[in-house]
């Protein structure tokens, strides 16, 4: 029987993100970024890349680097993304992101590098050390987006305005050198981004704040327990179905995230009924909380121990980022008039 001839099948829109190697994965960043990269890998084509570039913008020390891009990727890996699904690989392994970022410098300007929010908050922070590097931030940022000409890009708020230059960036691209590139926008799978409260009841978890108020993925068993047991109560409701406090929502937010529905159904009723124990309800949400760190910690520890297997994710990693990369290359080369034989 005669083959139909297939139609190439369309590309799969794309999606790129950078994860940078700095401090260690919590739950902010696993309910807020990774779970979504996961949902994504199912349905878009993906790049997630560990930005160690970047990095060096603020941490020109390099000795510590090779441990943290090896952590990064083990408790990423942990958490679910999975290396055949999506390219995994390491910033410095695509070569080609360095070529289109020098392109891109000389259609980016000095002024409005200096405005940017992050690097005015940087240069705050190391006023010794204002490198090129940090003022061109967004614009290195941006060749790693465009580089697989992604359209796509899952991160927080603190990067909206780097997206907004890359925009621009962009535009001026293909308004002087021809159609070339999409507009990258930030972009969630699904619902809003879920900001994760931390445990003191004052903002979210983060890296740079209270760590006792910061679950690590990395914490083990008795740390989480000890985190969960110090979270911020008081005496409890006074008045039945009394609205509950910033600090008492987010316990039930978290018991909702680890847990399993039922108990959280349970103390919502003794805190609308005043009978409420808080000693309790935290009892069950360290032990909710260890079931679901613990089985990732474990994992993203053998991963990480596993330096063959971490090579080689890395090598396949950068094979497939390569393959679309030198695809885009081709074409920028060609709208630049850089051909010349
Ligand atoms: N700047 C991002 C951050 O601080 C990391 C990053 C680097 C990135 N390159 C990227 C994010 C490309 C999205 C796309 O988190």
């Amino acid at each position: 029987m005669e083959k139909k001839k297939q139609a190439l099948p369309a590309r799969r829109q794309v999606v790129m993100s950078g994860i940078r190697p700095t401090g260690f994965l919590h739950l902010g960043n696993y309910f807020g970024a990774v779970r979504n990269y996961v949902r994504m890998q199912e349905e878009y084509e993906c790049y997630f890349m560990v930005a160690d570039l970047h990095s060096l913008t603020t941490h020109p020390d390099t000795k510590e680097l090779k441990a943290n891009v090896h952590r990064v990727l083990a408790e990423n890996i942990a958490c679910g993304l999975d290396p055949d699904k999506v390219a995994l690989y390491c910033q410095s392994h695509l070569y080609e992101t360095c070529e289109l970022y020098l392109y891109l410098c000389m259609l980016a300007y000095k002024g409005e590098l200096e405005k940017t929010s992050t690097f005015k908050e940087k240069a705050r922070k190391q006023p010794d050390n204002i490198n090129a590097g940090l003022l061109t931030y967004p614009v290195l940022q941006t060749a790693d987006i465009i580089i697989h000409r992604a359209r796509y890009v899952p991160v927080g708020k603190d990067q909206e305005q780097h997206l907004e230059m890359a925009r621009n960036f962009v535009n001026r691209f293909n308004h002087r050198y021809g159609e070339v590139f999409p507009e990258p926008a930030a972009f969630n799978f699904g619902e809003e981004l879920l900001k994760i409260p931390s445990l003191d009841g004052a903002g979210k978890m983060s890296k740079s704040e209270n760590q006792y108020a910061t679950i690590y993925l990395s914490d083990d068993d008795e740390l989480i327990r000890k985190k969960v047991m110090r979270a911020k109560t008081d005496p409890g409701p006074a008045e039945r179905n009394s609205a509950k406090p910033d600090y008492i929502e987010n316990l039930f937010l978290l018991m909702k995230l680890v847990g399993t529905g039922d108990e959280v159904k349970k103390f919502d009723e003794d805190f609308n009924n005043c009978t409420i124990r808080y000693g309790d309800m935290k009892k069950q949400l360290a032990e909710d909380m260890v079931k679901f760190v613990h089985p990732i910690r474990e994992k993203a520890e053998a991963f990480r121990n596993d330096e063959k297997y971490l090579k080689e994710v890395m090598q396949k990693g950068a094979e497939k980022a390569t393959k679309s990369a030198n695809a885009t290359m081709e074409r920028v080369r060609e709208a630049m008039g850089l051909k010349y034989f």
